[in-house]
């Protein structure tokens, strides 16, 4: 009977292990974002994760995040430039795709 408990606990721990590596963009950023950026990967614009790093430790990272998201043009990246917005995302939208990005890990 232990052992049985034991290796449900370790089927859980690998689901969930396996779904934070398989982190998801959010549906609005697939469809107002997706063009140019994945999570890990550079596409037209830095992967997320990348975005994620240049703001380690900052505790305004959403909130810069966002404002850049909100004005577009260039941060640095040597890339292209962003279009204010991305694909017409509202604040709102912005906001939470800001969190999401300076979340990941
Ligand atoms: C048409 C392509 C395009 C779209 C659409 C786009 N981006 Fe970008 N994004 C870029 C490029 C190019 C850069 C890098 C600019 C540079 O070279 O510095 C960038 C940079 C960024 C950065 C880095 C900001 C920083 O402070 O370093 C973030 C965050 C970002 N984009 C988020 C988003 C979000 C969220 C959306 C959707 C609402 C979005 N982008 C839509 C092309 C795009």
């Amino acid at each position: 009977m232990k052992s049985i408990f034991i290796s449900m606990t370790v089927v859980a721990g690998l689901m969930v292990a396996g779904s934070v590596q398989a982190t998801d963009m959010p549906a609005v950023g697939k469809t107002k974002c997706g063009a140019c950026h994945a999570i890990d990967k550079k596409m037209v614009g830095p992967a997320w994760i990348d975005v994620a790093k240049k703001y380690k430790g900052d505790v305004n990272a959403a909130s810069k995040i966002a404002a850049n998201i909100t004005k577009g043009g260039e941060f640095g990246w040597k890339m292209s430039k962003m279009p204010p917005k991305g694909m017409n995302a509202t604040d709102a939208e912005i906001k939470s795709l800001a969190e999401f990005i300076a979340g990941l890990k």
